[in-house]
Parts: structure tokens; C-alpha cells; sequence
């Protein structure tokens, strides 16, 4: 089926050369230059919103057929076709364009993580989230997080990122060699373990806020393994529209997320169905408070969590079953609870 390119695309009036932005800087490998060709062929391309645009590799035409994605359109959910590179990793996802066919929207990398949100590409509107998600889109925010942020958790019971992998690799032990998304990854702390550990076959770092996955990249680029080796993917989504075709994905992880979301019906919604059959889900979380929470810190507690979605176990619990998530489990330790539950 041919796609239409943007008229944006042509006339692109000079040949312009762009370094790979996926390479440390003094690296020798790949020595790609990406480039914009004075007559860009509109029946090869498919192009979004951002600034990304290339030219298939003459080499690797064959592997560049249309190809069905796992990715799906946010509007619809129906699978996105991708012009590029195949592969589920950072350099082939950024050379590629993806395209919604029903709903005629195209999808590409904006910096270096793939626009999934429903507002991809817009030029006049704009949507403002709720506060507890805008938090996060704040560059300073987001360069603080790994640099004493998410620390400062372990004061109210989370027992630091290595025990938190721990305890949640173990819950992902049925699903191991599939696919994981990881909800809400703020700067990736986790996804970059996941994709690391080798034990999934693709890793996708998930966010809503645009400078946290920045900052993701700013760490995937320190470590040379991540960059050139791994099946890691940046998308940018909001956790109530996962870009997911239903029953696609294998494990679905969200540290410390849910009492950030907008809505944790919509959003754990989302994730059963985009979860397999057998598929996993982990969550983490602040608690509202615990059985031991004396009377009196429980109504303070009533009062100024207000602002956040802060649930109790039993919420919690309600929640997962109510969307029909079964195997329920959790560990709690002060107001830290890391919870799993199971699509039947
Ligand atoms: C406290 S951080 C958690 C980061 C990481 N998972 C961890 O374990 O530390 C919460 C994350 O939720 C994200 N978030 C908030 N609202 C969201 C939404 N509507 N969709 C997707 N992510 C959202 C924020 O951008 C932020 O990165």
C-alpha cells in the first residue's frame, strides 16, 4: 500500500548532513551520516511530527518491507506500520517512521524518543495534565530524580532500586523472554536494568514526560552496552492511551507510578488490555497508610494526600481484580507496596 508523504517534504531544497545521535562522540562505529536527499521519495517515507528524516539504506531494503509493529496507534490501537530499520532498539526505532493506515496519522522520533501521545504532532492545541503528571515533565525534576529524588523514597519504607528489581524479576518469572513495558519509567532506572538483565526480548521505556526520557537517553549514552546493544525502545505515551494492540505484551512494570497517574482505573484499564494472556503485571506505589498507621496520622494522611492518588492496599487489590487481574500478591514495607497480578 503507498503511503503519502507530508508535503512538508518537498522541495527539501539542500542536502543536509546529520551525525547519528545514538553514538558516543569520538565513536568510529557505525560511522552513519543520515541524510536529506534534494528529492525525498514520496513513495518510501513516512513522516510525522519531529525533526527526524532518512533515507533507507539501500543494503537493507529488503528488511525495510512494511512491517507489522508493536506498536499500535493511540487513537484507534490498530498496529502501526513502520518504513525503516527493523528491530526494537534505540537506533533503528529513531531512523524510522510509523504510520496509523485507518487513521492516516504518522508517528516518528522527536529527539530521540518515539511520540506515541494522542497530541503527536499537533501544531495549535495543547493539553495541560494534571499537576501530578506536569511535575515530571520539568527539566530540573527530571535531573534530579536519579540524583536524590527517587532516593529520598527509601525513608518511607522502598528499599532502593537494586532490592526493588530483585523483588520484581522475581515476579516477572513466568514471562521471562517476552516482551516488558515499563510504565512510567521516569529517567529509566529500571528499564535500563530490564533491557540489561538480557531476559527480555524487548524492553520499552514508557513516559508521558518528554524530559525524563531525555534524561533516560542522557544515561542509555553512558553505558555503551545500552546504546549499541540492547532491545530498548524510548516511547513517549500517556499511561491511559498505552500504544499497544490488545493482548500484545508480555510484562507490564510501573515503579513507583501509580499515585502519579491521572486516573489509576483508566490506566490499570490500559494495561490489562494490553497485557497476554498469562501476562504480568508489577506496580509500585506510596500506600494512603498502612493496618499499623495509628488514627490520628491516617486523617492527616486524608487530608494532604489529596493532590496524589494515594491508595490503600485494599484500593489497590479492588482495583486490579475489578478489571479482571487475578493472582493478586504484594509486599508492604511502611507505605511502600510493590503488588503483581496476572491476566487470566
Ligand atoms: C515518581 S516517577 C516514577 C519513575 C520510575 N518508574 C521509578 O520507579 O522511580 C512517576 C512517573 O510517572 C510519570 N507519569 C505521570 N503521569 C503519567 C501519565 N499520564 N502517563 C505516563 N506516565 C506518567 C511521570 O512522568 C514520572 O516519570
Amino acid at each position: 500500500m503507498a503511503m503519502a508523504a507530508s508535503p512538508l517534504l518537498h522541495p527539501i531544497p539542500k542536502l543536509e548532513f546529520r551525525k547519528c545521535p545514538f553514538l558516543p562522540l569520538n565513536s568510529q562505529f557505525p560511522p552513519r551520516l543520515h541524510f536529506l536527499p534534494r528529492h525525498f521519495p514520496s513513495s518510501s517515507t513516512i513522516r510525522a511530527s519531529s525533526t527526524v528524516l532518512m533515507e533507507p539504506d539501500v543494503s537493507t531494503q529488503q528488511d525495510q518491507a512494511k512491517e507489522v509493529e508493536i506498536v499500535a496507534c493511540p487513537v484507534c490501537y490498530e498496529p502501526l506500520i513502520r518504513k525503516g530499520p527493523s528491530g526494537l532498539n534505540l537506533s533503528a526505532i529513531y531512523r524510522s517512521g510509523f504510520k496509523c493506515t485507518r487513521c492516516n496519522k504518522s508517528y516518528s522520533s522527536k529527539d530521540m524518543f518515539l511520540d506515541l501521545t494522542v497530541t503527536a504532532g499537533l501544531k495549535d492545541y495543547t493539553e495541560v495534565q494534571p499537576a501530578r503528571t506536569e511535575l515530571f515533565r520539568s527539566p530540573l525534576v527530571s535531573f534530579l530524580y536519579e540524583r536524590g529524588w527517587r532516593q529520598s523514597f527509601n525513608r518511607s519504607g522502598f528499599p532502593g532500586r537494586d532490592e526493588e528489581f530483585k523483588m520484581a524479576q522475581e515476579y516477572f518469572k513466568p514471562v521471562e523472554g517476552g516482551i516488558l513495558v515499563d510504565v512510567s519509567c521516569g529517567s529509566g532506572l529500571f528499564s535500563r536494568k530490564f533491557a540489561k538483565s538480557g531476559i527480555y526480548s524487548g524492553v520499552i521505556a514508557l513516559d508521558f514526560s518528554e524530559n525524563m526520557l531525555r534524561q533516560c537517553y542522557n544515561f542509555i549514552k553512558q553505558d555503551e552496552t545500552l546504546l549499541t546493544n540492547s532491545n530498548l525502545a524510548l516511547v513517549r505515551a500517556d499511561v491511559s492511551r498505552l500504544p499497544f494492540s490488545s493482548g500484545s505484551v508480555d510484562a507490564v512494570h510501573a515503579g513507583a507510578a501509580l499515585h502519579c497517574w491521572p486516573s489509576p482505573t483508566n490506566a490499570i484499564a490500559e494495561i490489562t488490555r494490553i497485557l497476554k494472556s498469562g501476562g504480568v503485571f508489577v506496580g509500585s506505589t506510596f500506600l494512603r497508610y498502612t493496618s499499623s498507621t495509628p488514627l490520628i496520622i491516617r486523617l492527616l494522611r486524608e487530608r494532604t494526600s489529596q493532590g496524589y492518588g494515594y491508595l490503600t492496599e485494599e484500593e489497590i487489590e479492588d482495583l486490579c481484580t475489578s478489571c479482571g487481574l487475578t493472582n493478586y500478591s504484594r509486599k508492604i514495607q511502611q507505605s511502600f507496596i510493590m503488588f503483581s497480578a496476572q491476566k487470566p
